[in-house]
């Protein structure tokens, strides 16, 4: 049996924020949850992560779902042995610890299951890398057969011990039964005064317990995050990887390092992702989808054949098949666009359905309507939908055509067929077919003569 510790009680001063650490994001994401994540598919049903908390526990806690971890908190930050000594009430006896960081973000699911591999019987198993810069990590000392016999801090070594390129990532796998006895046996007479975990190898070493270890594929799986600069810098290790993960899988980006992809995603078949573009939430993208460059899409389902121009911004949207949304276009959440409607420049819908080849083309706001198909509407024109208080429908039905510059005061149903004059203020319902002019009549003046300069 497994179970999963994850240290996350730090404060993280270097990121000089109010949030705890691990709630700091990468791909928009907070980092303790991507290692939840990787974790849990490890764990059998209904077993949870263990989440070591402390400060800003209460952040922390609130962003998972209730039941979805098990918290124990650590009230001091009293070194990494006495973290995973707060969480020995919850681990099972006849379990595997695996212990892992809420800021080492990366961690795949592979190497923990390669680590797993080498902690099978009674081992320990630990993750090391080796690094031509090893300064300020815990060093993995080997006797001449190459077993591994200590970890030494970098505050601790002597001199030799420095040269050693070998280094912790802190990752581990120990049997449950091994802690119990040794955690509550730590010293905290070292260097920095601290109970380290990684103690217990010597004991290990000492009492014949085999100390095996595992490497992780890339290095910025182990790396964890102390700064904004080590946060930056992992961001693009996580947007690198996906992108060429997304390349394998078929989709055309013009640039992969000018993609950032923070949302969940479900894609078909060439699909083209033109520069600058950005993912959140959850998006779908049906086959043969392509996106300008400079585009933004949150929370949103495009379906097969739809193209988005350049600068675009889609939030809450859901589009269906062969619509064009774009150049500069604004859609917000609760928008509709049904079958091969199109949305130009300079407009702005929300919460509003706009029916099967119905257009908004120019500089319009659509807020609160249903619109029907096959509605053309002329540049400029405004539903009115907000009295300063409340807000108000728009109905316009099948067929009709807007002119230009025109304000639609809802509460207002505009029956099929309806022409409305350009320049209008309609505030009346109108029957099918009716043509509503509402403006104020021209008049001509014969001969005007224009001012001069006096
Ligand atoms: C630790 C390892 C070191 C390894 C390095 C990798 C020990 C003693 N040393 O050193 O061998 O090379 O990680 O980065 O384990 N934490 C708590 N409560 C505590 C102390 C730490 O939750 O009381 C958390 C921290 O928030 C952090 C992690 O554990 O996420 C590591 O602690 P840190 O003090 O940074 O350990 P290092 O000195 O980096
Ligand atoms: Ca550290």
């Amino acid at each position: 049996m497994l179970d999963i510790v994850i240290l996350a009680a730090g404060k993280g001063t270097r990121m000089r924020s109010v949030k705890p650490k691990v709630m700091q994001t990468i791909a928009g994401k907070p980092m303790l949850h991507h290692v939840v994540d990787t974790a849990r598919p490890l764990l059998g049903e209904n077993r949870h992560p263990i989440v070591v908390v402390g400060f800003g526990k209460e952040l922390v806690l609130g962003s998972f779902a209730p039941g979805d971890i098990t918290a124990v908190e650590q009230t001091e930050q009293l070194g990494t042995g006495h973290a995973v000594a707060q969480a020995l009430p919850e681990l099972n006896d006849d379990s595997t610890a695996l212990i892992l960081y809420g800021d080492v973000p990366l961690i795949q699911t592979q190497t923990l299951q390669a680590l797993m591999d080498q902690s099978a019987g009674d081992s320990l198993a630990v993750l090391t890398v080796n690094l031509p810069n090893p300064t300020g990590y815990g060093r993995i000392v080997r006797d001449s057969n190459q077993n591994i016999t200590a970890i030494v801090e970098q505050k601790d070594a002597t001199a030799e011990q420095r040269q050693i390129t070998e280094i912790n990532t802190g990752i581990m796998a120990v049997p449950v039964r091994l802690l119990k006895k040794w955690l509550p046996e730590l010293s905290s007479d070292n260097a920095q005064g601290e109970y380290y975990l990684t103690d217990i190898i010597a004991r290990a070493s000492a009492e014949g317990v085999a100390v095996n270890s595992a490497q992780p594929e890339h290095l910025w799986e182990v790396e964890g995050v102390n700064d904004r600069r080590q946060q930056a810098a992992l961001e693009r290790a996580y947007q690198t990887f996906n992108a060429e993960r997304l390349l394998a899988e078929g989709v055309m980006l013009a640039d992969p390092m000018r993609f950032d992809c923070r949302a969940k995603l479900t894609l078909g078949r060439d699909i083209e992702i033109d520069i600058n573009v950005v993912l959140e939430g959850e998006v779908a993208l049906g086959d043969g989808v392509t996106i300008g460059p400079n585009c933004v899409i949150r929370n949103s389902t495009l379906a097969v054949g739809t193209r988005v121009e350049a600068n675009s911004l889609i939030d809450g949207a859901t589009v269906a098949e062969k619509c064009v949304i774009g150049p500069f276009a604004r859609l917000r959440p609760g928008t509709q666009l049904q079958k091969e409607a199109k949305v130009g420049n300079f407009v702005e819908i929300k919460k509003s359905v706009i029916g099967v080849g119905s257009k908004v083309n120019h500089l319009s706001y659509i807020g609160d309507c249903t619109m029907g198909s096959g509605v053309n509407v002329g540049a400029g024109t405004i539903t009115c939908n907000y009295d300063g208080v409340n807000k108000f429908r728009t109905e316009i039905g099948d067929n009709s055509f807007i002119g230009s510059n025109s304000a639609l005061v809802a509460p207002v149903v505009l029956a099929e067929g309806t022409t409305v004059g350009a320049g209008s203020t309609i505030t009346r319902a109108t029957q099918t077919d009716d043509l509503a002019i509402a403006r104020a009549k021209q008049r001509n003046i014969v001969g005007w003569q224009r001012p001069t300069k006096k």
